[in-house]
């Protein structure tokens, strides 16, 4: 089976997979990292290369209060518990995002595992915090701006390439596989340079419904995708 190198996973519904139960919005970030854990474990087993989940989105300041310490405390919590699995699985971890207005105790919980883990080879996992996929665009804009000015490109070398590596996922090969969870059938902002030719899944199951199995449905899916690329059929 084809599998890909690069998935790229919006995990959205927690909200409503707790409201289906009654249950606090926060209850379904809980569950939601549950399974973050199992499918890069799952990830890894199925011989993709690389994982980059949209965790929390420039726009997603527009929650309660009381919702984005939850999500902040929750995610700091859970970098403890899991190095240690992650660095066993030869993992490197990549946080991708502004560093800029998160709690300095996550970013710094970040910051730990991204050096702790920065030899690993086997399987990159990027984290996207918040993160916009045109805040990306713009702040490779403005770094090419002050490398031209300081006379380290010429006008002339830029191109897609050259602009590829000012972003955030520089050096890493584009997603192969998008996968949308919860039923909604749209970016939101993600990675809008590297998706460009990404074969796109959409499934209704929430995200912390999404299990093993739903991986290998999305997987077999693109597995039989033609990818063009624009060529002819
Ligand atoms: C995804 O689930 C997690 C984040 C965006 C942080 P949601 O919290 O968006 O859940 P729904 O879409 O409201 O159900
Ligand atoms: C996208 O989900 C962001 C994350 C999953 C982190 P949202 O729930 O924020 O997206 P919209 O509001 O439905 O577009
Ligand atoms: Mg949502």
């Amino acid at each position: 089976m084809k599998v890909p190198k690069h998935i790229a996973i919006i995990m959205d519904g927690n909200g409503r997979w707790a409201k289906s139960r009654g249950l606090p919005r926060t209850m379904g970030h809980l569950e939601g990292s549950k399974r973050f854990r199992e499918i890069v474990k799952e990830s890894l087993n199925l011989g993709i290369k690389a994982l980059t989940a949209f965790a929390f989105s420039t726009e997603n300041w527009a929650r309660s209060k009381k919702e984005v310490d939850f999500l902040f405390n929750n995610m700091a919590g859970f970098v403890k518990t899991y190095k240690k699995e992650l660095i066993a699985n030869g993992a490197k971890f990549n946080f991708i995002g502004r560093r800029d207005r998160l709690p300095q105790f996550l970013v710094g919980e970040l910051e730990k595992l991204e050096a702790e883990t920065y030899p690993n080879k086997k399987f990159i996992l990027n984290v996207a915090l918040d993160y916009g996929g045109r805040w990306d665009i713009v702040e490779a804009a403005k770094k090419i701006a002050v490398d031209y000015k300081n006379n380290k490109i010429k006008k002339e070398n830029i191109d897609e390439l050259l602009f590829s590596d000012y972003l955030s996922l520089s050096g890493i090969c584009p997603p192969d596989l998008l996968i949308r969870t919860s039923g909604e059938k749209r970016i939101s902002n993600f990675l809008l340079w590297d998706l460009a030719y990404a074969e796109f899944y959409f499934t209704d199951i929430h995200w912390p419904d999404f299990k093993k199995s739903q991986l290998h449905l999305a997987v077999e899916e693109y597995s039989k995708r033609d990818r063009r690329f624009g060529r002819d059929a």
